[in-house]
């Protein structure tokens, strides 16, 4: 209780950086597509939204990843534009990087130093701390999730969940303003997710969480519902996942796996 009094007013204390318009709805997707292969990939992807815990729900193929890229800005979108927090993700790298972080399903994609406390402090010098700076940063976040005794563990030691959880911490410890969540627990057990998104609602970072399973966002505030790069729908969980879930059991009732699209 304590811990989320403090997260929300170190929240509330930020400074955005780049270009800020308050009157701006903190998410801002206009009109966004992507394009690969000479394919659409996403169309006409417009969402403007406050809410503290946003979600996306989607099939695979259905465009999520592509959309989480985008959102990161580490995508160049072929139409539209991304704007968090007033910030162009795209056209400005350096605010993107204090405004924007994103976790991966796959935390060995994510993870690229041996120790947990080298893995978080990379990300606190791309921002422009020193080595001492970063060290205490790293420090002070390891403590907060009670893993002060992970600093210098060796990253392959960890189970699945507790890379998960080196990855939540190296990302939280740069204080985005927004968390991006590109299926993060897939294939993880209950327990594992449910200590994970304990981590993340505590952490006072608003969250933008993409996922095919509906348990996944039953508590969220504002869902939108993603189908091959269009957005079908949106509403709150309680309307839109049994929606959503009622069309994916109608749909596994067919055979659309033998289709190949070229
Ligand atoms: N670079 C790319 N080149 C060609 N096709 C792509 C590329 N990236 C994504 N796609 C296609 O776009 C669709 C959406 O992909 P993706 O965003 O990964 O969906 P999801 O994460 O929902 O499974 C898929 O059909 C995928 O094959
Ligand atoms: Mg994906």
């Amino acid at each position: 209780m304590g811990r989320s009094l403090v997260y929300k007013r170190r929240r509330c204390g930020r400074v955005a950086e780049g270009e800020t318009n308050l009157a701006e709805d903190p998410v801002r997707l206009d009109g966004l597509g992507y394009e690969a292969g000479g394919q659409a990939i996403l169309s006409g992807i417009t969402l403007h939204s406050g809410a503290q815990k946003i979600g996306v729900v989607g099939r695979n193929g259905s465009g999520k990843s592509t959309l989480s890229r985008l959102m990161a800005g580490l995508l160049k979108p072929a139409s539209g534009t991304v704007r968090i927090e007033g910030v162009d993700v795209y056209a400005d790298r350096r605010a993107a990087l204090r405004t924007v972080g994103i976790l991966f399903q796959n935390p060995e994609h994510q993870i690229i130093f041996p120790t947990v406390g080298e893995e978080i402090a990379f990300g606190l010098r791309q921002l422009g701390a020193t080595a001492a700076e970063a060290q205490e940063q790293t420090r002070a976040t390891l403590l907060r999730f009670d893993r002060a005794h992970w600093l210098d563990a060796p990253v392959s030691a960890l189970s699945q969940g507790q890379k998960h959880l080196v990855c939540m911490m190296a990302v939280l410890a740069m204080q985005p303003r927004l968390l991006i969540l590109d299926e993060p627990f897939a294939g993880l057990d209950i327990p594992t997710k449910r200590q994970l998104a304990r981590h993340l609602d505590r952490s006072g970072a608003r969250l933008f969480h993409i996922s095919h399973d509906p348990a996944d966002l039953a508590g969220y505030d504002q869902l939108y519902w993603l189908e091959q790069g269009r957005i079908i729908a949106e509403g709150p969980p309680a309307v839109l996942l049994p929606e959503f879930t009622a069309e994916m059991m109608r749909l596994g009732d067919q055979d659309d796996l033998a289709d190949i699209s070229a």
